[in-house]
C-alpha cells in the first residue's frame, strides 16, 4: 500500500529548531544514509552520488568554518541576515553533505555520447532524490532537517574537501541539517490547488 508511503513523505517538513542530541545511534543515521545511496536511483545507473556524514563536535565546527567562510565573503548585510541562521545549524546533531563525482559524470558522458548534453542535469535530478531520502528517513527516525546550499561559498566547500581528505572531483551540491526538534510544529504551508498542477487526459 501506497498510504503509508505518503503518511512518511507528508510527515518531512523543513525543520530548523534543532538540538545538538539524536534519538538514534549514529550507526543507525549511517545507516539510513547507505541505505539511500545503494537504492536511490542514477541516470545510466551511473551511482555518482557521494554523502559525507559530519557529526557532533566535527559538526559544530563545519559550521563555524560556514561562519567564518560566509563574513569573510558575503555584504554585511547578507551575513547578518545569515548568521543566525549558521548559529542554528551549529546547534544541531549532524549534518550530510551530498556530493556528485564529477569523475563518474565525465565517464558517462564519454561512454554515452548522445547524451551528454543532460547528464549534469540528470546528475542535480538524481542528487535531490538521495537528499530527499535522507531527510524524509531521519525525520521518519523522529529527527527534524532542514536542506541548505552554502556550497556557494567555495572556499568552505574546498576547506570540507582538504579537512576530509575527499576526492577532488566530488563536487558538493547540498547539506543537510540535522537533530532533535526542539520548537513545535513547523512553519504553516500553503498548497496551490491540486486540479491545476495534476492534469489527467485519457481515463
Ligand atoms: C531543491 C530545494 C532547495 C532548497 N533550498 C533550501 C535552502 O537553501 N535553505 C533552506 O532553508 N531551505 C531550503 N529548501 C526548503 C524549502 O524552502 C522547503 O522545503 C519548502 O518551503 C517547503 O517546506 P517544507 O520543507 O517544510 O515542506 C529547499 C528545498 C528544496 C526542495
Amino acid at each position: 500500500m501506497a498510504d503509508s508511503f505518503f503518511s512518511t513523505i507528508q510527515a518531512r517538513r523543513s525543520i530548523y529548531a534543532i538540538s545538538a542530541a539524536s534519538p538514534i545511534p549514529d550507526s543507525r543515521i549511517i545507516d539510513l544514509v547507505q541505505k539511500a545511496v545503494l537504492h536511490v536511483p542514477s541516470s545510466y545507473n551511473v551511482q555518482s552520488a557521494r554523502a559525507v556524514v559530519i557529526l557532533k563536535e566535527d559538526h559544530k565546527k563545519l559550521w563555524e568554518d560556514a561562519d567564518s567562510a560566509a563574513k569573510a565573503a558575503l555584504p554585511e548585510a547578507v551575513y547578518g541576515f545569515l548568521a543566525p541562521r549558521i548559529t542554528g545549524f551549529k546547534g544541531g546533531y549532524g549534518s550530510v553533505l551530498f556530493f556528485e563525482s564529477q569523475e563518474d559524470l565525465d565517464g558517462l558522458a564519454a561512454q554515452h555520447q548522445a547524451v551528454a548534453p543532460f547528464v549534469t542535469e540528470w546528475s542535480d535530478t538524481s542528487s535531490g532524490m538521495h537528499q530527499f531520502a535522507v531527510w524524509t528517513a531521519l525525520k521518519a527516525e523522529g529527527l527534524g532537517a532542514s536542506l541548505q546550499h552554502f556550497n556557494f561559498l567555495a572556499p568552505w566547500a574546498e576547506k570540507i574537501t582538504e579537512d576530509y581528505k575527499l576526492p577532488k572531483d566530488w563536487k558538493l551540491k547540498a547539506q543537510l541539517v540535522f537533530g532533535t526538534p526542539t520548537g513545535g510544529p513547523a512553519q504553516e504551508k500553503t498548497f496551490k490547488p491540486i486540479e491545476e498542477r495534476v492534469k489527467v487526459f485519457g481515463q
